[in-house]
This record gives C-alpha cells, sequence and structure tokens, in this order.
C-alpha cells in the first residue's frame, strides 16, 4: 500500500465514474437476480458478464489470491464470502460486494438485499445501515475530518441498536482499490485527517445485530460475526468535490455516464406554444 494519499484530477474522477458506472451495473442486475433457490455463484456469473459487456476488469478476482469476481456475505457473514453452490433461501439477507476496474481506475461498491420475505429485524438492520452510509457520505464534505464519517456512522448505527464493525474500515480508492487512508466507520468529530477536494474513498458500514467481534473462516476470506448475530454491508465509492460528496457508484451516477442523447425539443412544452400562437 502507498504511504501517500493522493488527491485526484477531475479527469482521473470521469474515469472512476465510468469504473463506478460498471459496478453499479453489476449491483443492479446481481440484486435483480436474488431470488429463493439461486446460488451465490450464479450471482458471481451474472457480475463477471457484466465486468465483460463493458470490456472491464474486476477489482476482486485474483486480489491476493480472491477466487471470485463479486463477494456474496449471507446472514451472519459480514465481507468476503466467497460465491459457490450455496443456495439462497427465503429470509436470508445476501450482501453483495463488486468492484471494476476501467482504464486502469477502481471503483467499489455493496448492497445488502433480502431473499424474498424477511423477519423485520433483518429489514430493519438493512434499512440503518443504508441510511448509515447514506449519513457518512453527507459528512465527506471539504472543511470535515475523516472522524466526521465515522462518527456519523457510528452514531446512527448505535442509536438503532446495532455495532460497527471495526477490524474493517473503508479506504482511499483509485489506481488501486485500497489505497491511504484508512475510512473507519467509528470516529470523533473533527479529529483524523482533512477531508480535500480530489480526495476518492470507498464508505462502507458492516453493522452487526449482536456484537462487533468478527472471526475468519478456514477458507481464508469469509469473516462473520462472531456470536452468530446478523451482519449488513452499504458500500459506494465517493469523490470529495467543491460542490461536496459525489457517489460514483450510484444508479444515477451510471445513467448520467451514458452517451446524452440527442436533443430534442420539449415536444408538450413546443405544442403549447405552438398552439399559444394560433
Ligand atoms: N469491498 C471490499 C473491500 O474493500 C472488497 C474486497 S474483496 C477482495 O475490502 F476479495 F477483493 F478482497
Ligand atoms: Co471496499
Amino acid at each position: 500500500m502507498k504511504e501517500l494519499v493522493t488527491l485526484k484530477s477531475a479527469s482521473e474522477i470521469a474515469t472512476m465514474r465510468r469504473a463506478g458506472a460498471v459496478v453499479a451495473e453489476m449491483l443492479a442486475r446481481c440484486s435483480a437476480a436474488v431470488r429463493p433457490g439461486i446460488t451465490t455463484g450464479e450471482l458471481d456469473a451474472i457480475g463477471a458478464a457484466v465486468i465483460r459487456e463493458h470490456g472491464a476488469t474486476s477489482s476482486f478476482l485474483g486480489y491476493y489470491g480472491y477466487p471470485a469476481t463479486i463477494c456474496t456475505s449471507v446472514n451472519d457473514e459480514i465481507v468476503h464470502g466467497i460465491p459457490g453452490r450455496r443456495k439462497l433461501h427465503e429470509g436470508d439477507i445476501v450482501g453483495i460486494d463488486v468492484g471494476a476496474i476501467v482504464d486502469g481506475w477502481h471503483a467499489d461498491a455493496a448492497v445488502t438485499v433480502p431473499v424474498g420475505k424477511v423477519k423485520p429485524e433483518a429489514a430493519r438492520l438493512i434499512r440503518v445501515t443504508e441510511e448509515a452510509l447514506r449519513r457518512g457520505i453527507a459528512a465527506a464534505r471539504p472543511g470535515n475530518r475523516l472522524g466526521d464519517i465515522g462518527t456519523a456512522v457510528q452514531a446512527f448505527a448505535e442509536q438503532n441498536g446495532y455495532s460497527v464493525v471495526r477490524n474493517y474500515v473503508g479506504h482511499g480508492i483509485g489506481r488501486a482499490m485500497h489505497e491511504p487512508p484508512q475510512v473507519p466507520n467509528y470516529g470523533t468529530g473533527g479529529q483524523g485527517r482533512p477531508i480535500s477536494v480530489g480526495l476518492c474513498i470507498a464508505i462502507e458500514p458492516m453493522l452487526n445485530a449482536g456484537g462487533a467481534e468478527t472471526r475468519v473462516e478456514s477458507d481464508g476470506w469469509t469473516v462473520r460475526t462472531a456470536d452468530g448475530s446478523l451482519s449488513a454491508h452499504f458500500e459506494h465509492t465517493l469523490a470529495v468535490t467543491d460542490a461536496g460528496p459525489v457517489v460514483l457508484t450510484a444508479a444515477a451516477a451510471a445513467a448520467a455516464e451514458r452517451p446524452a442523447p440527442a436533443r430534442k425539443p420539449a415536444r408538450p412544452a413546443a405544442r403549447r406554444a405552438a398552439a399559444a400562437r394560433r
């Protein structure tokens, strides 16, 4: 890992946004396929197909020997679950974490989705984790410090009775998937490195229904809650701009990145205007 935090130029961020568009599409297509009976390996194949269609590269496949394109983490699995023959069942929740490289630049994002109908408590954990991410992103403004992100995530998680995983954190991202700085999901407001324009980070809260302690499975990758409680994970890659944080992996960012359609006059308004002239 490089020691120094690099700030990205507008054109570098534009390339990361293209990677973010691929990531957003991977998440959309994998999430849409989640249903009772599908295997996590089938979700991995969908992610790999999206990567291929865009001529992109997976950030994960081969990373320290990681054997798949995406990570799928079910129920008490927190992160880094390896897709395979495991079937998803009604009532499960599954974290889907994906990363893509376009022209040498990375984007990384994750969602947690219900499999069919889930218990209210599982649905609430998912909602709170997504909102914790949203609050963390909102704190990623120039003039704030990294601790402002951490405290925003942690306060909301703990207010809702959940614990924040501390053994895994968010990260800088750019030419490498994991760059400095580390971006913890806990902290103290006003502390830590200043958030400057050009900083690109992945914020990725992992919230547990029980305790924060983690265990790594014998496969060397899968991280689960030590107490077997449910865990949820959401992640976005964002760039800090003068105007505030810009999410590079949002579905909307993906749409904005498609070539703009040829401009047509706004038909109904034009017709109304023509009618008025008559
Ligand atoms: N979003 C995860 C992270 O930042 C993805 C890494 S999975 C790995 O840690 F397989 F590539 F390690
Ligand atoms: Co990440």
